[in-house]
């Protein structure tokens, strides 16, 4: 994310809000990032902290009212996306920009065949006749890995399981072969089995598109073997921003460090119950803005969490995290780190001096 040049998309500095009884909610405030060509950026944070609203903004979808961009920038291909007609902004949506939506069902008409809503999207963006059209809705059904795709492609959405209904819309989001793909949840609510396959799908799809991609998420471990950079969001800031592997490596935030710890891993949690973060994510439209708002669950906290919002600390060039002791925490996750390595190597030498030992008898 650091070049300048090889960038797609750079939000800078968005807060989007939304007008309730209960107050204004600041369901993104003050979020910047950038994508590069041909990169995958994964979005992370437990449920409510932004990451739908924010994509939502970058796609111009969201309801007004009761949501307001309120302020920000996002600028695709070198153009500020909040300053486009409505008009423009539809030329860009499913041609440039595709999106998998969270609930498949919200974007799919109940009453339109599948074929007829893969066709009006090529019309529309490609100028396809209606021949060439079908023939395209056949070949990204296919594409997307529906068996018998000629003879399905007239089905309604309700014929189709939920696995089928979310590989078309991962057709539909890639139909005009789009340079930017944000998918949002593409796996939630399938099973284990069917979210491998849709994630290899999108990994493919990449490879040979090119396409650059927005990959949200709750699950760590969804985008660990997906993404290139991740930033990790909370009550609509980012708290942490970092290359993928050193994300994983050594965590500059306690809120991460939470989430890691969150992530089940098949090697050592065997039998152990799950880690959870203490507590519930904060109420946006009644937050104190002069205090972390991560201070009522951190393990780390002291009273200056609660006296000052934190800083965005730079810890290496690509690396950042809001947090007033994030160089103390990205320290001790190196130790950690460290500790973890050591003891794996320990472990590998004194499996292979007693393997040695048998060898020799
Ligand atoms: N139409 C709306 N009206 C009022 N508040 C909204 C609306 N849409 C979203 N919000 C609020 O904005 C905040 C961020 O929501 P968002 O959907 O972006 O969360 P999320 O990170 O995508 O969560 P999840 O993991 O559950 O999908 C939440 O507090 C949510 O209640
Ligand atoms: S600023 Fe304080 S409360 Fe917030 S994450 Fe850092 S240590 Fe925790
Ligand atoms: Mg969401």
């Amino acid at each position: 994310m650091s070049s300048q040049n090889g960038n797609l998309l750079s939000v800078k500095d968005l807060r989007t809000y939304f007008e309730t009884e209960d107050g204004t909610v600041r369901a993104v405030d003050g979020i910047s990032f950038d994508l590069e060509r041909g990169e995958t950026l994964g979005i992370v944070g437990e449920s409510g902290s932004g990451k739908s609203v924010t994509n939502l903004s970058v796609m111009r979808l969201i309801p007004e009212p009761p949501g307001r961009i309120v302020s920000g920038e996002i600028i695709f291909h070198g153009q500020d996306i909040l300053t486009l007609s409505p008009e423009e902004m539809r030329q860009i949506r499913g041609k440039q920009i595709g999106m998998i939506f969270q609930d498949p069902m919200t974007s799919l008409n109940p009453f339109m065949r599948i074929s007829k809503q893969l066709m009006e999207i090529t019309q529309l963006h490609l100028g396809y006749d209606k021949d060439q059209a079908y023939r395209h809705a056949i070949k990204m059904l296919d594409t997307v890995g529906i068996p018998d795709a000629e003879a399905r492609v007239d089905s309604y959405p309700h014929e189709f399981s939920g696995g089928m209904r979310q590989r078309v819309m991962i057709a539909m989001a890639l139909s005009c072969e789009p340079e930017l793909l944000i998918a949002d949840e593409p796996t939630t609510a399938l099973d284990v089995t069917i979210q491998a396959q849709i994630l290899e799908l999108i990994k493919n799809l990449k490879r040979d598109t090119g396409t650059s991609v927005i990959l949200i998420t709750h699950d760590l471990g969804v985008v660990a073997g997906m993404s290139d950079h991740i930033i990790v969001m909370y009550a609509g800031k980012v708290f942490e921003q970092s290359p993928t592997r050193e994300l994983f490596a050594q965590p500059g935030n306690p809120y991460t460090k939470g989430l890691l710890k969150s992530v089940p891993d098949p090697a050592h949690e065997h039998g152990r119950e799950l880690y959870q973060i203490p507590g519930l994510p904060p109420d946006v439209a009644h937050l104190p803005p002069n205090q972390c708002p991560f201070a009522e669950r951190c393990y780390r906290v002291e009273d200056i969490c609660r006296r000052e919002f934190p800083p965005f600390v730079k810890l290496n060039d690509e690396h950042f995290s809001l947090c007033h002791f994030a160089g103390e925490v990205y320290a001790q996750s190196r130790v950690e780190s460290d500790a973890k390595t050591a003891g794996a190597n320990r472990r590998v030498a004194g499996t292979e001096a007693s393997t040695g030992g048998g060898t020799q008898r």
